[in-house]
């Protein structure tokens, strides 16, 4: 076992917020937010989305860096050392195996923003009808070689980058990347609103139609807001177990909290106006950014030269999310198995690599193999963001106020007393009552168990 004080902690507190921001901004935003509000109806799916980051999001996060910093361990040795000798554990492992999963789908999208930096290198983005830049996406992810080609780049990438240590590779690299690809979004946002048609793409995203939602619509805008925010799954705890004695843990998940959600929200703002301006189909699925984007870079001056720094970043912020998904499962493997760093993140890595090969070929060779008619893919994405991180955040709101003395979490939240937690209260019933019960709630609806019993009577 590693001792607890031999782990490293972040230098400064903006490297604290811009980590942590790093790991929760990333494909989620940019690519999986878009894509789910198309597929689940636009603007109500927002709505869920924001009353699910609110309700539950906030709750977790906050109870996330709670556990984290007070037991400064991984994520299944922090329960081990919280409760000892009990099950709680279980909220842990499920947390790394979510890591590996999630990293098994992510990489493949991750690789998918390498291909479209190549592309715009070699200017084969420009001078394309919005026809042609669906049909080639869909020839590239289905094709064998190039998408294998660089998942496996990008996890061998992520490998070194975890190895090297997490205070280098981490802090250095959130730094600039987040507020240049911020600034981005906001340009590419005014260009795609004044596209010709843009009030469809604002209407369908800010204007709810209410007969679109369904309890699969309410299940998905709350893996939406779990995968998008890094909760459920100890990345945070192990995030923050990294965090200084005086990080103020509150502040930390409102600021984190509201960066996430502004990004989500540009990206809907960047991508709804090119779709509709362009006749692409919002319900297009996981290609949906891929295929939109390279329309409104077609339509500014140096569109390559968009189409190359906007994938950089993109790819970038991919990668610290990759990066942190990948510390979860090798903090854990270095730590509970006394293997050197080196090691564990090699046997991470490998694991990442064969889980990547196996879902990029499922958007291709692969596609009929399915699971309750998922592919590969969909399988691990759904599995992971739809189940895993929502049942542990359920699962860790409940130890919290279980397990731990009042006292105790509000100690460790106010930093000793020497910040103010006013709403402390309002926290400790959310997440003893309302979060877990509203994520129960949506459970048995979605297995269609309250139908069940409605039905009964
Ligand atoms: N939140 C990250 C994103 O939006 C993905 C992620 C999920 C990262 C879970 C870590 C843990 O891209």
């Amino acid at each position: 076992m590693v001792n607890k004080n031999d782990r490293v902690t972040f230098g400064s507190k903006l490297g604290v917020i811009l980590a942590t921001v790093g790991c929760a901004v990333g494909l989620g935003n940019i690519w999986r937010f878009p894509y789910m509000t198309g597929a689940n109806g636009g603007a109500a799916f927002l709505l869920l989305y924001v009353i699910c980051i609110l309700l539950l999001g906030l709750p977790v996060m906050i109870t996330e860096f709670f556990i984290g910093r007070h037991s400064r361990r991984n994520a299944a040795g922090a329960f081990k050392a919280m409760a000892p000798g009990t099950k709680w554990s279980i909220i842990g492992y499920n947390g790394v195996l979510a890591a590996f999963l999630i990293l098994g789908f992510y990489s493949v999208v991750a690789g998918w923003t390498l291909e479209y930096i190549t592309e715009a290198f070699s200017s084969s983005l420009s001078g394309k009808s919005a026809v042609e830049f669906a049909n080639d996406f869909t020839a590239f992810s289905s094709s064998i070689v190039r998408p294998v080609v660089w998942t496996v780049i990008f996890v061998v990438l992520t490998h070194f980058i975890v190895v090297s240590g997490v205070d280098k590779g981490i802090e250095r690299a959130s730094k600039w990347m987040m507020p240049v690809l911020f600034l981005m979004l906001v340009v590419l946002c005014i260009r795609s609103v004044t596209l010709p048609g843009a009030e469809k793409g604002l209407a369908f995203l800010f204007k709810p139609d209410f007969s679109k939602i369904d309890s699969s619509v309410v299940l998905s805008a709350m893996g939406q807001a779990f995968f998008s925010l890094s909760i459920g799954m100890g990345c945070l705890i192990t995030y923050s177990s990294y965090f200084g004695e005086k990080t103020n843990l509150q502040a930390t998940a409102l600021q984190v909290t509201i960066l996430d959600s502004l990004v989500a929200i540009l990206a809907g703002v960047m991508i709804f106006p090119a779709v509709f301006s362009f006749g692409i189909e919002p319900t297009a699925g996981p290609e949906l950014v891929f295929i939109t984007l390279p329309n409104v870079f077609n339509q500014l001056p140096l569109g390559n030269v968009w189409s190359i720094i906007f994938f950089l970043l993109l790819g970038l912020a991919a990668l610290t999310s990759t990066i942190s998904l990948h510390e979860v499962a090798t903090a854990y493997v270095h730590e509970e198995y006394n293997m050197t760093r080196k090691r564990a993140g090699a046997f991470v890595s490998l694991e990442i690599l064969i889980l990547g090969v196996i879902s990029s070929l499922s958007m291709g060779i692969l596609k009929e193999y399915t699971v309750f008619g998922l592919t590969f893919f969909e399988l691990l994405d759904y599995v992971t963001t739809k189940i895993m991180l929502p049942f542990s955040g359920m699962l860790i709101c409940i130890f919290v106020s279980k397990r731990v003395d009042k006292s105790i979490l509000k100690e460790e939240l106010t930093n000793k007393g020497t910040v103010p937690f006013y709403f402390f209260n309002t926290y400790a019933f959310f997440t003893k009552y309302i979060a877990p019960v509203a994520i129960g709630l949506i459970f048995l609806h979605e297995l269609g168990l309250i139908t069940l019993i409605k039905n009964m009577f």
